[in-house]
């Protein structure tokens, strides 16, 4: 069965027995701010087994991708590990439980109309507190008691450990099936039941209270499931996978054998490559933290794989085509940003590729002293050093000491880190799995917040809850609260932040109550009214008048429409590829993040500009509409990948030129944007640019602002009028040009000062005088100035100057010219010290220069040539 099939016959398996088919959640969830990237199925469904918000489906089943570090160093070499991979789940939110998750396992696996497989060949697990699992596999499935083993809690409970060592929130005990391949003598774990049964409140004892609704989450590998039905040895040898490690293999020239040396290695390129593809295709690209750093962390692991099987040039971009060969099929989108994600890759590959040699070489050092030490660790003070200035990130050290058999200080490392850098950290996966809060009860009793706000401002609202302190409570008053209150409506005409746009403010009034809202988020379908009681009594039940801030309103409003035509303006100056990567609308003003690989020039703005303001004077309708997502992209609605959206959308539409997915308030008509004007463009990340604009009165003012500081630059320049300022400017310049001549002659001047005093402390051999000295920021010219200085006045000098420039060490040797008679050449003195620095060059007998690569051993190598002089001398 290929891989595409298995997925695909599961989610119709478990579509029969009732589930609903959802799609795969984004793979990095940044509405959830537990996770850097989603680590199972059941991630985005969190919300459903804590019975918070409406409950849509009681069952559900989905493939979904994953990606976890935590086994990094194990891909490629074991059969089964990944960082990306795909989990098969089906899920019960208080519908199905143990019998029927168990029932249903079973069968797909074993039935000959599903998977087929031999039942003499599984075996399977139980938490060993778990009687009721235990029968159903004994006296149920007739699963014999030797093939059913009970383990403790940290190998069948999930979160593992959970019992002793938390997270609080919903957790069970879960049951393990293996699949025994090889007359029984390997062992592959292919599916995770967990019963989802537990709330935790606490430590042990009496910690683990049963849910009033009993949940399933299931999770299958999708890609040892594959191997296992297809008779392979390793999940990389499944026919998406092994095409992949094939197309790796090619790129990188030593071909893909599974047993050759090369195998590894091109496994794990493989592996990090479909990652970063899937990363970066959502919008994140290699960074300094967080989820960025974790993309960083692979895409370097795999370059430096390939570097270290020959390939010293950026390839992994290349191999973004291959991916989505084998991934398209189940994630069509992948398709659409292959052209912005090689870019993004080959970007970071040129610049590893620029100094991977030199740490490389460093890493080199640093191994042989550790050695010669006697000690098998690399000092964390070394590792930091290749960190901060070659960009060897730490697991990467780490990866190659341990080719070596040797470790880093991981400890001393840290601390380094920590005091330079705050998050940088790939971060833990589960912190917090599902803990409970002061609005997890309210959910309980209203499943959401009827929004009022695209028709109105205003509306008669019942409190639902308020929140004061991070407790419910029924009443309040204002006690010069330290902390915001919130206040939970049923209906509300206050929009909640979302897809970029601020959350409203305004007030929330009645007799003698006023409660000022400073902002307004969302939680599920709950709307949140932040902000403070300014007097009265606060309670639950009583009706209140939620008046928006109008001309705020309206403001953001003007942003909000100005974002589109500016995304559609962008589409058409700059292409298709200038895909959105976020934004942020607040009151006329707004930010729009776009996928761009350089600067937007000064010609193209003043075209976006122009095509905007053109839109906008046409003075074009914007209508709404609710509709399918599948409709809705079939519309052609341009929507933001790595975005979730529900299966009802609202699609924004102005004119004819423009479509989007947006949930934000618009104005009705283009016209309303009055002036767009755009104030800055800059690079935000690598390969993604930030256009900030104004709107309405704010753009106004800004040229208004503008016309202000050009009048006080003139009279400030002493000219009439702004238009005179170009050719004052120029004048200035003139005179600056001048006046920078008249400091390089004084600079001479001095540099024959220096000649003097070095002079007067050089050492002598045999009459001649020996110079070394490293001129710290001369420049090459200076450097001969100074060279000539100390040869004129010296008549009998034998010198060596170096000095560094743009981090790399420049050389230059002389001798008077009858010291060469003597045998003294200038050009072996260079070379003898361009090889300390790493480098070479020559030159005359009398004059000759060099270039080095470290610069860190400058006076190392000032020192050698001088010793050079001393020798020939001595003789
Ligand atoms: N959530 C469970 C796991 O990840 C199924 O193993």
């Amino acid at each position: 069965m290929k891989t595409d099939e298995l997925r695909e016959s599961y989610l119709s398996f478990f579509e029969e027995k009732g589930c609903v088919k959802r799609p795969s959640d984004v793979l990095v969830p940044r509405d959830d701010k537990t996770v850097l990237f989603t680590p199972a199925g059941m991630n985005q469904f969190k919300d459903q087994f804590l019975g918070v918000g409406k409950l849509e489906f009681p069952s559900a089943t989905t493939c979904q991708m994953c990606l976890r570090t935590g086994d990094i160093q194990n891909v490629g070499v074991t059969a089964y590990h990944h960082t990306f991979f795909e989990m098969l789940g089906n899920f019960s939110f208080g519908d199905y439980f143990k019998r029927e998750a168990i029932h249903w396992a079973w069968e797909y696996l074993t039935d000959k109309k599903y998977l087929g497989l031999d039942p003499s060949l599984l075996s399977v697990t139980v938490y060993q507190e778990d009687d009721e699992a235990y029968n159903i596999w004994h006296d149920e499935i007739k699963l014999p008691a030797n093939r059913i083993s009970r383990e403790n809690e940290h190998e069948n409970f999930w979160p593992a450990g959970a019992p002793s060592d938390g997270p609080d929130g919903v957790c069970g005990p879960c049951s393990e099936i293996f699949y025994h391949p090889n007359g029984g003598k390997d062992n592959v774990e292919i599916w995770n039941l967990v019963f989802t049964q537990f709330n935790r409140v606490g430590n042990p004892p009496d910690n683990l209270k049963p849910l009033p609704k009993k949940n399933i989450d299931t999770g299958m590998g999708l890609e040892r499931t594959a191997s296992v039905l297809q008779g392979v040895r390793s999940n990389f040898e499944i026919d998406t996978l092994k095409q992949l490690c094939l197309a790796a293999g090619d790129i990188v020239g030593t071909g893909y054998d599974f047993d050759a040396p090369s195998g590894r290695p091109v496994r794990r390129i493989s592996d990090h490559v479909r990652a970063i593809t899937f990363s970066i295709h959502e919008g994140v690209n290699p960074g300094r933290d967080k989820e960025s750093y974790v993309v960083r962390q692979l895409l370097r692991r795999a370059l430096l794989e390939g570097y270290l099987l020959g390939k010293h040039e950026p390839f992994l971009h290349r191999l973004v085509p291959a991916v989505v060969e084998i991934m398209k099929a189940p994630y069509p989108d992948i398709a659409k940003t292959v052209e912005n994600v090689q870019s993004t890759i080959k970007e970071e590959e040129e610049q590893f590729l620029g100094v991977i040699e030199k740490g490389l070489s460093r890493f080199e050092g640093f191994l042989k002293s550790a050695e010669q030490a006697g000690s098998s660790v690399i000092s964390g003070e070394d590792a930091f050093d290749l960190h901060q200035t070659d960009g060897f990130l730490i697991e990467l050290t780490e990866a190659l000491a341990a080719k070596n058999n040797m470790s880093v200080n991981r400890t001393e490392f840290n601390n380094m880190m920590q005091r330079h850098q705050k998050d940088s950290g790939s971060g833990a996966f589960l912190d917090s799995v599902m803990s409970e809060g002061p609005l997890t009860a309210l959910h309980k009793t209203i499943s959401e917040t009827d929004f009022k706000g695209y028709e109105t401002t205003t509306t008669e609202s019942k409190v639902i809850g308020i929140i004061a302190e991070d407790r419910l409570v029924e009443s309040m008053v204002e006690k010069g609260h330290a902390h915001p209150v919130v206040v939970v409506l049923d209906q509300t005409p206050f929009y909640a932040e979302a897809g970029g746009q601020v959350g409203d403010t305004g007030f929330l009034e009645a007799d003698g109550i006023k409660f000022e809202v400073t902002n307004t988020q969302k939680n599920a379908g709950l709307y949140l009214h932040i902000g403070h009681l300014l007097t009265g009594k606060l309670e639950q039940g009583q009706t209140l008048t939620a008046t928006v801030t109008e001309p705020r309103r309206s403001g953001i409003q003007r942003a909000h429409s100005a974002t589109h035509l500016l995304h559609h303006a962008l589409h058409t100056v700059l292409g298709e590829n200038a895909m959105q990567r976020g934004s942020k609308v607040e009151e006329d003003t707004l930010r729009f993040d776009f996928s761009h690989s350089k600067a937007v020039t000064p010609e193209e703005i003043s075209r976006i500009e122009d095509i905007i303001n053109q839109r906008v004077s046409e003075g074009a309708p914007v209508t709404t509409e609710l509709m399918k997502l599948q409709k809705a992209r079939e519309l052609g609605a341009m929507a933001l990948f790595g975005e979730k959206y529900p299966d009802y959308v609202r699609v924004v539409q102005m004119g004819d030129f423009s479509t989007e997915l947006c949930g934000g308030t618009h104005l009705s008509n283009t016209g309303q944007v009055g002036l767009c004007k755009i104030i800055n463009e800059e690079l935000v990340a690598k390969g993604v640019r930030r256009i900030y604009a104004l709107t309405g009165p704010k753009a106004l003012e800004k040229t208004r602002d503008t016309e202000k500081l050009l009048l006080e630059i003139a009279a400030q320049m002493k000219v009439p009028r702004p238009d005179d300022l170009p050719v004052r400017i120029q004048h200035l310049q003139d005179e600056l040009r001048e006046t920078k001549k008249q400091l390089t002659k004084f600079s001479s001047k001095s540099l024959a000062g220096t000649a003097d005093d070095l002079l007067e402390e050089a050492p002598v051999v045999n009459d001649v005088k020996i110079v070394a000295y490293h001129a710290k920021d001369a420049s090459r010219d200076q450097l001969r100035e100074l060279a000539d200085h100390l040869r004129k006045k010296g008549k009998q000098v034998a010198l060596i100057l170096g000095t560094v420039l743009d981090g790399k060490v420049a050389l230059m040797a002389a001798v008077n010219s009858d010291l060469v008679k003597q045998g003294l050449k200038a050009g072996d003195c260079v070379k003898a010290a361009a090889k300390v620095v790493g480098g070479g060059g020559g030159g005359r007998p009398d004059m000759a220069e060099a270039g080095g690569k470290d610069p860190d051993k400058l006076d190392e190598a000032l020192t050698t040539g001088a010793d050079y002089y001393r020798s020939q001398l001595e003789v």
